[in-house]
């Protein structure tokens, strides 16, 4: 017997059947098989507001909200989120196409450059795998700007590579060089940090940030990081 996120992943990467059978089942790969999607969805962060996926790709984690307006069965308490409003930024325009189709009128996709894009005001931002894609002078550019959009009680959600996770990121590395490579970009300006160091470089922009492992069930050294303004238990 499937579990309800099981289920509700599964019907998330049924809609990307008609973009073809690589779009549906790397949808369907990579939300049953890696945490970071089920560890987002079953989380206490999203509530409610506008949730901005930065570097959005095929709109993964926005599919599995799409999927449970669809299926409301499966998560009878997140009514709220259902009217949670959605909006993805990607560069890769044939990618941002695809999240668009998936999604249909359960989100925007703004295909861009999230660096140069406004960042529309919201609750959530989502920064999956994509900070590393940039100099660290754009990651810096690019979280002022997204803190810029954040409200007071927003929360920035970041999933990223521990540098400092031995073989495991070297693994990651390999990955992202390999992909570079089939996908006709350059991994030269990819810059990657420590655990620690995503960690203080968000803490040093005031953010108060809770940190986990994120790579349960596969070989990558990747960590999660929830980040606020304020707690939102004290308002401090
Ligand atoms: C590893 S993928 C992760 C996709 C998505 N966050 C997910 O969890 O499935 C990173 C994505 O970020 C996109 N990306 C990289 N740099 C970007 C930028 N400056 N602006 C918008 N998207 C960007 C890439 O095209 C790619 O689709």
């Amino acid at each position: 017997m499937s579990s309800p996120f099981e289920r509700l992943a599964k019907s998330a990467s049924q809609r990307y059947r008609s973009a073809g059978v690589t779009a549906w089942q790397f949808a369907r790969g990579k939300l049953l098989g890696d945490p970071v999607y089920r560890a987002v969805w079953e989380g206490p962060w999203i509530r409610e507001g506008t949730v901005v996926d930065l570097g959005c790709g095929q709109g993964l984690m926005l599919s599995l909200f799409a999927a449970a307006r669809e299926q409301s069965d499966l998560y009878p308490n997140h009514v709220a989120r259902d009217q949670c409003r959605l909006i993805g930024i990607e560069t890769r325009s044939h990618v941002a196409s695809i999240a668009q189709n998936a999604l249909g009128h359960h989100a925007v996709i703004v295909s861009g450059d999230a660096r140069s894009v406004t960042i529309p005001r919201c609750r959530t931002l989502l920064l999956f795998d994509v900070l590393h894609m940039m100099n660290a002078s754009d990651q810096e550019a690019l979280l002022l700007q997204a803190l810029a959009a954040l409200e007071d009680l927003g929360v920035i959600i970041v999933r990223e590579a521990d540098a400092n996770a031995g073989w495991r990121f070297r693994l990651v590395q390999w990955a992202n060089r390999a992909k570079a490579l089939l996908k006709g970009y350059s991994s030269r300006s990819f810059h990657f940090r420590s655990g620690a160091g995503w960690r203080s470089w968000l803490e040093g922009h005031g953010l108060k940030v809770e940190s986990s492992p994120m790579y349960a069930g596969t070989p990558f050294g990747n960590h999660l990081f929830v980040a606020r303004r304020k707690d939102i238990s004290t308002g401090v």
